[in-house]
């Protein structure tokens, strides 16, 4: 049963029924469908425009649809092109001809639209609670290491001490920006295209108000050649998608690098981790590497979105049905990278003696020296000189800036004294006591905020979750 056999009196070449079928990937949209379906159902009925014995019928059908494909009683085949032609074939196995009066007043063009948006907001509340995990993930690591102090870096070079709860922290913002672009994609997200028939509108009485009530949608679509035409929904997501990737590649690479033997500051659970089939001491941190390998994939999908839709005409155009693999994919790659970044986090112990050692070692005291001279009136310039000067020294002498004899440092200049000895780590972090800076009472003020913004996202999360229609075959994807 194809949709579309009335006008041709040759069956397509088998090529192109592979080339142009999508059954293989939007089968997955089979629930959403199925929902789209059952709404639209009944508004047909409300509006007289199928009488309600057939609109009964027509959804007991669809429900059962639902559980047949569910349960894999239905067999997927090439010829039946995509997942709403399936549907309608099987509805017709099922109650037979009444079924052809589904799709009054609808065309696969708004259909498809509907189906991937139902999909997609279910999508965005799912990445912005894996969000919220994580962030949590990074405030009880924050906690429960808050007086483990960590070098800093610049250029990878030892920079200066910080907090590892201010170093964790850093992450906790990056996530909460990507929180808030898949919330604010949402927003643009969360509007019917169904009503938009083919391209042009309906020429029945439909109500699409209560088509956008009934599924869960905050406003309908204004333009019926924009509703089936646009994918930027799909681009906005893989946008957000791509920086949040970028964001879990970054935090990925610090734990590659911070479990060498090298660093060694941490190290993970072995059940994070994996072992090497020639080498038996290896413990191979693979998990952080694939969440750092695994960004391409998503930046190439937004790529492609952003390619298919360049210089498309108006409205639909087959090109469109490119949109899906893209999007699924980078949903299965983000969701997971989400969890096992929180995972690993959750499984790691730190060496914290060896990070407060790195933390002072590399000269990383040497910009609160010069801050010390500047406190006794010392110009900064000035001061950054005469530290330079110090270093010299104690890369000369073989000594750090903690053993560095008073003598030498007065040789240097006579404005040190020895409460020049008092410069340590913990006078250091204590001294950045400023908005957003390291100090112990700032980062406890920021863990205490982060776990406010994250509750504010839980909840985004489960107010708009509370509005969704709540069919149960739409509780699984
Ligand atoms: N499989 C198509 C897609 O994903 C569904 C819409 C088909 N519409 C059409 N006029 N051929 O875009």
């Amino acid at each position: 049963m194809r949709l579309w056999g009335g006008r041709f009196d040759a069956e397509p070449n088998r090529l192109v029924q592979e080339f142009t079928q999508s059954i293989d990937f939007d089968r997955r949209l089979f629930r959403q469908d199925i929902l789209g379906s059952i709404v639209h159902c009944r508004m047909l009925a409300r509006q007289g425009i199928i009488d309600a014995d057939e609109a009964t019928t027509i959804e007991g059908g669809l429900r059962q649809v639902a559980e047949d494909i569910a349960e894999g009683r239905v067999v997927f085949d090439h010829a039946l092109e995509d997942i709403h032609t399936h549907v309608e074939s099987r509805l017709r196995e099922l109650i037979g001809p009444a079924a052809g009066k589904l799709h009054t007043a609808r065309s696969r063009n708004d259909q498809v639209a509907l189906d991937l948006r139902l999909f997609l907001r279910e999508v965005v509340l799912d990445t912005v609670d894996g969000l919220a995990s994580l962030q949590e993930t990074l405030q009880e690591r924050a906690a429960t290491w808050h007086d483990v102090v960590a070098p800093g870096y610049t250029h990878l070079q030892r920079a200066q001490p910080v907090l590892l709860a201010h170093h964790l922290l850093a992450y906790q913002e990056m996530f909460g920006r990507d929180a808030d672009r898949f919330r604010d994609a949402y927003a643009r997200l969360n509007v019917l295209p169904l009503g938009a028939g083919a391209l042009a509108g309906l020429p029945y009485p439909i109500d699409r108000t209560f088509l956008a009530e009934q599924l869960g949608f905050d406003g309908i679509s204004r333009n019926s050649m924009d509703a089936v035409g646009d994918r930027d929904f799909v681009v906005e997501y893989l946008a957000a998608a791509s920086l949040t990737m970028a964001h879990l590649s970054r935090l990925a690479e610090e734990i590659v690098l911070w479990t060498t033997s090298e660093f060694g500051y941490l190290s993970l659970a072995d059940s994070y981790t994996t072992g090497s089939s020639i080498m038996p001491q290896k413990k191979n941190p693979d998990v952080a590497e694939l969440v750092r390998g695994k960004v391409g994939r998503v930046y190439g999908h937004l790529m492609h979105l952003l390619v298919t839709l360049k210089g498309l005409p108006l409205a639909y155009n087959r090109d469109l049905q490119e949109d899906k693999e893209a999007l699924f994919d980078a949903v299965d790659t983000l969701l997971p990278s989400l969890a096992l970044t929180a995972g690993m986090l959750r499984s790691a112990e730190v060496d914290a003696e060896r990070l407060a050692a790195a933390a002072v070692s590399g000269f990383s005291l040497a910009t609160d020296v010069a801050d010390y001279l500047v406190a006794r009136g010392v110009p900064f310039r000035e001061a950054h000189a005469i530290v330079g000067r110090v270093v010299q020294r104690c890369l000369a002498t073989g000594h750090t800036l903690a053993d560095l004899p008073l003598d030498e440092y007065r040789a240097v200049s006579p404005v040190f004294d020895e409460t020049v000895h008092q410069i340590d780590v913990w006078t250091s972090i204590n001294a950045r006591d400023v908005p957003g800076g390291t100090a112990p009472g700032r980062v406890r003020g920021e863990l205490a905020a982060a776990c406010l913004a994250t509750a504010d996202l839980r909840s985004w999360v489960s107010d708009r979750r509370r509005k969704l229609p709540s069919q149960d075959f739409l509780a699984t994807r």
